[in-house]
């Protein structure tokens, strides 16, 4: 629900600016509010106001946050440049209010229709992992290339989760086309955060493909009936600490434009 505080608005027309979906109108020098059953909750409205005239969902706008500085772009080229997958991970668990205080601040990333439909399911200690693994393995018998990978778990080695002591996988809740954009952008939020946190990460590609592809590797991986696995990471602290960046391939980029007349 939105409601306008009419003593304190300045009708600068920022929320009809900023808004996708034109719930706000501006009308004999008055803002009005229609057609707010397609309202997105996103806040924006109420994030841009100068004068703290937007209430959303009853919530008072003096009472939110305030936005601080961002870090400075070398200290996030940085973090984006010197991450890297992690493979070997300390016998170590992680503490879960760490895991909880990372995924709190991901609740911030970005949605599709600010649908904020992403569940997270945290697979916890290496029993849940090696059945999940199992469970994965199973799927990937069959396929030729998965041989070595195959042979590796046969082993007692962990190919999929790489030894870490947890994993975690967002999760789609219903159905929408951008579902895989969504749980994406949350982990690749996560996998940026936690090394800036002291954990390390790894995409947990194999187990994505799995769960996506197998009913079973579902339920060995206790996810709800309603629920879509769509992109996940092994978590844990990094047993071993990266000193060069290594090189990638050069950047490629084409600008398309109308040639000037
Ligand atoms: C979608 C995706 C799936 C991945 N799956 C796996 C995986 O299952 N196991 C693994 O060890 N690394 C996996 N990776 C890590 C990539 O191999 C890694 O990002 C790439 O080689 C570059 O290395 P860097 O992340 O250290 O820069 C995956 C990465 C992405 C983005």
């Amino acid at each position: 629900m939105i409601h306008i505080d009419s003593t304190r608005c300045i009708r600068c027309g920022l929320c009809a600016r900023v808004c996708l979906v034109h719930c706000f109108h501006m009308v004999e020098n008055a803002v009005t509010v229609r057609h707010e059953e397609y309202c997105l909750r996103c806040g924006q409205c109420t994030a841009v106001c100068p004068a703290g005239a937007v209430h959303l969902n009853g919530t008072d706008p003096d009472t939110l946050s305030p936005v601080q500085d961002f870090p400075a772009a070398e200290s996030l080229a940085a973090l984006i440049r010197g991450r890297r997958s992690i493979r070997a991970f300390k016998d170590e668990s992680v503490p879960r209010e760490t895991l909880l205080q990372a995924l709190d601040i991901v609740r911030y990333a970005p949605t599709g229709k600010n649908l904020e439909n992403v569940r997270w399911l945290v697979l916890e200690g290496r029993p849940a992992l090696r059945r999940a693994a199992d469970a994965m393995v199973n799927l990937f018998r069959s396929e030729k290339s998965m041989a070595a990978l195959v042979a590796a778990h046969d082993r007692g080695e962990d190919p999929i989760f790489r030894g870490a002591p947890c994993a975690v996988f967002a999760c789609a809740e219903g159905t929408y086309d951008l579902d895989i954009v969504n749980c994406s952008i949350a982990v690749a939020a996560l996998d940026l955060l936690l090394p800036a946190m002291g954990l390390g990460a790894c995409w947990a590609g194999y187990a994505m493909r799995a769960a996506a592809l197998d009913e079973r590797v579902r339920r060995a991986m206790d996810v709800d009936e309603k629920l879509r696995p769509m992109a996940g990471l092994m978590v844990g602290f990094p047993a071993l600490r990266y000193r060069r960046i290594p090189e990638r391939r050069a950047l490629r980029v084409r600008f398309a434009h109308e040639e000037q007349a």
